[in-house]
């Protein structure tokens, strides 16, 4: 099959471009496109066949359930066996966003979607071209980040062809994405509404709408026997090719550890590399050196996660030694990620 790849302007988008992405969504086929938090590659939600066609071009584990996206709120009658007040007063406060809520479905989503549970996982994104094409294919797009499984999320339409190219029918580029990590994920089905996965929407910011929400303890450590909630948190996600370590400590320190740490690693003839800051990139000498930005902005160490762990993968980096972030807020997602990625190796400097 023969990848489109079609530029689209994100917050005007070109009606014919949606129109044809909507007609092939329509007919079962996929579309990857681009929304605030990362890529996603879309199905019709609602045909089963088109889910197990997401799970194929990914090869993803059916029984990893995909997200629902909706553009209005009228939709969620027709996918929701019960619209808890929770969900109201969250989507009014973060909708559309970068959340998703976990409720029970209705017979009409098929368990395909679901990876057989009879839960559904939803969001309205942030972003026009986004909320015309859910528009264009009928009201309800499932879609799981459009990397190959195992990979990072999607920040560019060319990551997306490097995973998906010849599986998929199309693809809108819309540039490079906002957040560049995905949507917080928050289950409603329990008696304390509980986060699965952190991310832009922090566990105060939904604490300042509800009152009571939990994180999953799984989530910030290896937890023995410990199993994430959100079936996909417990893949190897998000791992580069390399083994990585992230080191935690005093900046002067954590440099001077990370130096020492490369050159036992070079010396044992291993390509490097050094995941870092603005503020200390000059300070390494690894063989590929990347800054996230600066260590104010978190938004824009973020952004630049995923690019930067892809980069690796194609320099054939073998070691990868990390700085370590705050948890704090935003932080919360972006170290929940680098974690997963390290397989939870933390050196003290
Ligand atoms: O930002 C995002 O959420 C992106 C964009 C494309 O919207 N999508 C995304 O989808 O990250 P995906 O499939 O890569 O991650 C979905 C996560 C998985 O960890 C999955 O296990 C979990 O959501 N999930 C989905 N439905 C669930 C359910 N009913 N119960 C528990 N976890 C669920
Ligand atoms: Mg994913």
């Amino acid at each position: 099959m023969e990848t489109k790849l079609v530029v689209v302007d994100n917050e005007t988008p070109d009606a014919g471009i949606i129109a044809e992405a909507g007609r092939i969504l329509r007919a079962g086929g996929l579309v990857a496109f681009p929304t605030e938090t990362v890529y996603g590659l879309g199905g019709d939600a609602l045909n089963p066949d088109s889910s197990k066609k997401i799970y194929a071009a990914k090869g993803r584990p059916s029984d990893n359930p995909l997200i629902v996206h909706i553009a209005e709120m009228e939709a969620l009658r027709a996918i929701c066996a019960e619209i808890p007040e929770e969900m109201v007063q969250l989507a009014e406060a973060f909708w559309p966003g970068p959340l998703t809520m976990i409720v029970p479905k209705t017979d009409l989503v098929p368990k395909e979607t679901t990876g057989g549970l009879d839960t559904v996982a939803i969001r309205m994104p942030d972003h026009p071209a986004a909320l015309a094409l859910i528009r264009a294919a009928g009201g309800y797009i499932a879609a799981p980040s459009a990397n190959a499984s195992g990979r990072p999320s999607p920040t560019l339409a060319g990551h997306v062809m490097e995973d998906l190219q010849g599986r998929i029918e199309m693809i809108l580029d819309g540039g490079e994405v906002g957040i560049g990590v995905e949507s917080t994920i928050v289950d409603l089905t329990g008696d304390v509404p509980t986060i699965l996965r952190p991310g832009y929407v922090t566990e105060e910011m939904l604490k300042r709408v509800l009152g009571e929400v939990q994180t999953d303890p799984t989530l910030m450590q290896k937890v023995e026997g410990g199993r994430p909630k959100a079936p996909g948190m417990r893949y190897r996600h998000y791992a580069p090719k390399g083994t990585m370590s992230i080191v935690e400590g005093e900046t002067t320190e954590v440099i001077a550890r990370i130096n020492a740490l490369t050159d036992e690693a070079a010396a044992q003839g291993k390509k490097t590399g050094v995941l870092c800051t603005e503020e200390s990139i000059a300070q390494y000498r690894a063989d590929v050196v990347r800054s996230l930005g600066s260590r104010s902005e978190m938004q824009s160490i973020a952004l630049h996660l995923y690019r930067a762990l892809r980069e690796f993968d194609d320099e054939g980096v073998e070691t990868i030694y990390a700085e370590s972030f705050s948890r704090d807020g935003f932080g919360q997602a972006v170290m929940n990620r680098m974690l997963k990625a390290a397989g939870y190796t933390v050196i003290q400097a």
